[in-house]
This record gives structure tokens, sequence and C-alpha cells, in this order.
């Protein structure tokens, strides 16, 4: 597939199959994100795959995280969806950063973190790339934030969490989401 044809054919995919993703398959994408540049070439990326026998702990944790947030009277967003997604996805990598510290950091700490994170979007996009040319689905998924101690704790991590992504073969064809056109968001000197 051309790289171009990959970006603009990608899309967030929130309904699975039940067909099991090989570890060979959950490799190459990994693969793909660790190519990704990165800030000093610090590659501040950790990954924890979490395959079909830990699914049902990592919903029973996510979810109560969930819970947590709507008994202290919390909106919760589009959690409950992303969980139902991550119940259906054969595979969810968690991605964390393992350079940032969270006690006082000080401006050039704040500035390596902004680094770093945008080294970790760089990692989790290759691999939406990579999945969507091997014809597999994916979903960047920031409502794991619901649960960030919960799921931090059960995946032994005390670092910081980026995202998570679920994949699995997409059940789904949506169409494009719309964009802002290039126009609009830019400004030429
Ligand atoms: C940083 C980030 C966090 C996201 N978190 C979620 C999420 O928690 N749940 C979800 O359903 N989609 C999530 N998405 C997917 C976006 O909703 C999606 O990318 C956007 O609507 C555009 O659609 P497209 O990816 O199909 O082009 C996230 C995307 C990004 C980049």
């Amino acid at each position: 597939m051309e790289t171009r044809e990959a970006i603009a054919g990608r899309r967030s995919i929130r309904k699975f199959t039940d067909k099991p993703l090989s570890d060979k398959l959950i490799a190459e994408i990994l693969h793909a994100g660790i190519l990704a540049p990165s800030g000093k070439n610090r590659q501040p990326w950790r990954f924890y795959v979490v395959k079909e026998d830990k699914r049902p702990e990592m919903l029973a944790i996510m979810r109560a995280g969930i819970e947590k947030h709507r008994e202290a009277g919390h909106s919760v967003g589009s959690s409950e969806n992303s969980a139902r997604v991550m119940e259906q996805a054969p595979a969810t990598i968690f991605v964390f950063n393992p350079f940032h510290e969270d006690k006082a950091p000080g401006a050039l700490e704040e500035v390596m973190n902004v680094v770093d994170v945008q080294s970790a979007g760089a990692a989790i996009q290759n691999m939406h790339l990579a999945a969507h040319d091997l014809g597999i689905g994916a979903l960047w998924i920031c409502d794991v934030f619901y649960a960030i101690e919960e799921l931090s704790a059960w995946l032994g991590e005390k670092h910081q969490m980026i995202a998570a992504v679920s994949l699995g073969y997409a059940d789904e064809k949506p169409d494009a989401r719309p964009r802002r056109p290039v126009e609009e968001v830019t400004t030429w000197l």
C-alpha cells in the first residue's frame, strides 16, 4: 500500500470480529512503532500487550475506574463505548513513557516531556498505519485515563501512561470523519 493511500484510508475501528490476531502480526505492528522518530532518539515508549486471556481482568479494572468517576459525580464521556471496543478487540497495547517523573518537573523536564509525548504519539501513529496496511483495524484510546491508576497498577507501571491501542479484524467500514480544510487551519507567511 502506498503511504499516502494508507494515511487517507485509515479509520478508527470500533467493531471487531471474533477472529484472533496472531502474535506475529502484533509483533509486526510493534516493530512499526519502534521505527518512529523520537526526540534525541530517546525512544520513549514501553508497550504492554494484553491478549484475550487477560482481557476480562483488564476490562473489570477499566470499568471499575469508570464507575469511580461516575460515583464522584464526574462525566464519563465516551469511556463506556471505548471499554466495549476493548472488550471485542483480541489485543490491546498499552503505551507508556518510561522517562517521565511525576515529581517536581522543572521547566526543562516539562519541555522534554512534551518532546517525549510527541515521540510516543509518532510510534502510535506508525502502529495505526502499519495495522491498516496489514488489513487490521485499530483504535487509539485515551479513555483508559478514566482508570489510569488502576490500569497502571495492574500492569505494574509507575511511569506516564500515553494511550492504549486496540487491535483486531475490522467488522465495520466507517466513512471518513470530517476534517477542517487545510486553508482553515493554516497560515502561510
Ligand atoms: C489522542 C487520541 C485519543 C483518542 N481516544 C479515543 C478514545 O478514547 N475512544 C475512541 O473511541 N476514540 C478515540 N480516538 C479516536 C478519535 O475519535 C478519531 O481519531 C477521530 O474521531 C477521527 O476519526 P478517524 O480516526 O477515523 O479519522 C482517539 C484519537 C486520538 C488521536
